[in-house]
């Protein structure tokens, strides 16, 4: 019989902040997988140390690029798809064998995670499980102790990789947003922020719920590159609530 794929969702960075589910799973499986950017330890695999059972399998899959080429560039996609067809593969085979695997993932695994290119080329052949994770947003707007929506508010999600017209125009429709992926994109998103009259109340989170997190008014933070982990709040209704 074949093993199972349990995509895990991690959480944002606080190993308390992983569910019960994901920890208990974490204390069974004779196999882990991961991603990690070459040199580093990764996020998902530091989360999950203290609850790992002696002697498990580790299989770690260094991502070939990260932020060095645009994620459109053709070059980034072949890169990015022979890692994924790589990982399948690896995974595939432990799976085959029958033996489960646990494929780990910042906060959680279906929003804006890769693990979703391994669950896409595996679900027809293997039994799955997706367990959810605390999402790196909501431990970045507890951290900051910054209520962010309320009654009828609109909540956007956005990436700061947009082109500037289309992030205007999608923070233009919102009341409260998040805004992701910073990285060189910091001063483009200030001056869309600036130009609608929100970059007073926007809370820059950098490692949200990590031990050195850093968390300021997005005034505070001067333009160049963003970590990887950082985003920006914009909490919704402002006044009388
Ligand atoms: C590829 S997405 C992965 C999102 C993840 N699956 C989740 O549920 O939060 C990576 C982006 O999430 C944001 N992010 C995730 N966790 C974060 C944290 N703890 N602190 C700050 N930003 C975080 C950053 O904007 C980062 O560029």
């Amino acid at each position: 019989m074949s093993g199972r794929l349990i995509t895990l969702g991690m959480g944002p960075g606080d190993p308390d902040l992983i569910t019960v589910k994901a920890a208990r799973i974490l204390g069974q499986v004779p196999v882990i997988a991961f991603f990690a950017k070459v040199g580093r330890q990764g996020h998902a695999r530091s989360i999950a140390s203290s609850y790992l059972r002696e002697g498990v399998e580790e299989l770690r899959f260094d991502y070939p690029v990260t932020v060095e080429i645009p994620h459109t560039d053709g070059r980034y996609i072949d890169a990015m798809t022979g890692c994924y067809d790589h990982a399948a593969e690896a995974i595939g085979a432990r799976l085959a064998a029958g033996q489960d695997v646990a494929l780990l993932c910042e906060g959680d695994p279906f929003f804006y995670g890769s693990s979703m290119y391994l669950f896409d080329r595996l679900r027809e052949r293997f039994p799955m499980e997706v367990v959810p994770g605390v999402l790196g947003m909501t431990g970045c707007w507890a951290q900051a102790q910054a209520p962010m929506t309320h009654g009828d508010d609109v909540l956007s999600v956005v990436p700061g990789t947009l082109p500037e017209d289309e992030l205007m125009a999608a923070l233009a429709r919102t009341d409260a947003a998040v805004i992701m992926k910073l990285g060189r994109n910091l001063a483009k998103v200030r001056r869309v922020l600036a130009a609608q009259g929100r970059a007073e109340r926007a809370i820059y989170v950098e490692r949200g719920t990590m031990a050195d997190s850093r968390i300021l008014p997005l005034a505070e933070i001067a333009d160049g590159a963003a970590p990887y982990f950082s985003m920006i709040l914009v909490p919704g209704r402002q006044g009388q609530r």
